[in-house]
């Protein structure tokens, strides 16, 4: 059986947990398909020494290994910020294409989330679920996140971070997020971890029958 969910959205909207627990639930594989423009950026910024040139960056997309996508520095606010750069590059999202909708068709189903699955990657899903909630709140989650690693940081620091970032991945030409014209609209300003959870395995129950 092919069944694909996309799962798009700003950053820290809360993609990620729901992502897992859908995939869980229904026994699919889960693509996180942040973290191939972030091993992307961060190989990029090793490369060229703290540049970012856009044929390298390509390059480096279309060659990107297991070990790339398990470091453990992809989480980072800097490697954020060098996704956000290297997702702009036409040839950097070019050369991760195929691998994306390989992984959306595979036998047995699949969930991936990011920011253009539901219109690019995936134009044909089965479920389209665009995850929201207001900038404080994904601030304040992504704040919990990433203190336990940098104390210092503030919730202010992560806020100004995350709407930079925003911006960028919406007003770029290639690929801008932004829901799918059919995507279901979640927002989890006001829900737990649970009811947001609860709702995705929802909308893809009632495809499912
Ligand atoms: O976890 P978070 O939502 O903060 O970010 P992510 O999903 O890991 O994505 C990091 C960056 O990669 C985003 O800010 C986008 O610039 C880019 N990205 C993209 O352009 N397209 C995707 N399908 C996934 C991520």
């Amino acid at each position: 059986m092919q069944f694909t969910v996309a799962i798009d959205g700003p950053a820290a909207a809360g993609k990620g947990t729901i992502s897992k627990a859908v995939a869980l639930q229904f026994g699919f594989a889960y693509l996180d398909t942040g973290s191939l423009y972030r091993a992307t950026g961060v190989k990029a910024l090793e490369v060229g020494r703290g540049v970012i040139e856009p044929a390298i960056a390509a390059r480096l997309a279309g060659a990107l290994s297991q070990t790339d996508l398990d470091r453990d520095d992809l989480r980072t606010a800097m490697a954020g910020q060098a996704a956000s750069k290297v997702a702009a590059l036409p040839d950097v999202r070019a050369a991760l294409l195929q691998f994306q909708k390989t992984y959306a068709r595979r036998e047995g189903g699949a969930v991936l989330d990011g920011r253009d699955i539901g219109t690019v990657i995936c134009p044909n899903a089965e479920v389209k679920i665009y995850v929201t909630a207001s900038d404080e709140v994904r601030a304040m989650r992504r704040h919990a996140e990433l203190v336990q690693t940098k104390p210092k940081l503030t919730v202010t620091q992560v806020l100004s971070d995350l709407r930079a970032r925003d911006e960028r991945d919406a007003a770029r030409d290639v690929s801008p997020m932004k829901p799918a014209d059919d995507a279901l609209l979640l927002d989890t300003t006001d829900l737990s971890i649970d009811e947001a959870v609860s709702n995705a395995i929802k909308a893809v129950q009632a495809r499912l029958k």
